[in-house]
């Protein structure tokens, strides 16, 4: 079973789209269930100003891009860097243990945004 909050994120999810000219953009799939995930983040000073998603994936993938997409603005870049798979699934009240992989999906392709930002950094 779902929690309220997951149920919540994934009926009226939030940061739904695309960021043009994104500071860093991270993707992320899983090959066993097909689903995948893009988030793009906006930096200013090293902070997070701004946070989209699209994702093509199951109920709990988009509550977990809502909400990672939700926790990460405002954040600096290290703060950002912090956010666990297990920090994702517990802001939601937790994701059935078959659906754990989607909460790390949302992490995974967080860390590869900004991994994507800090390599812009450097050329
Ligand atoms: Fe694969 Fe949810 S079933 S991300």
């Amino acid at each position: 079973m779902y929690s309220e909050k997951v149920m919540e994120h994934f009926t009226n999810p939030r940061n739904v789209g695309e960021i043009p000219n994104a500071d860093g953009v991270g993707t992320e799939g899983n090959p066993v269930c097909g689903d995948v995930m893009k988030i793009f983040i906006k930096v200013q000073d090293d902070r997070i100003v701004d946070a989209k998603f699209k994702t093509f994936g199951c109920g709990a993938a988009i509550a977990v891009s809502s909400m990672v997409t939700e926790m990460i603005k405002g954040k600096t870049i290290d703060e950002a860097l912090q956010i666990s798979k297990e920090a994702v699934a517990d802001a939601l009240g937790g994701l059935p243990a078959q659906k754990q992989h989607c909460s790390n999906l949302g992490a995974d392709a967080l860390h590869k945004a900004i991994e994507d930002y800090r390599q812009k950094q450097v050329k």
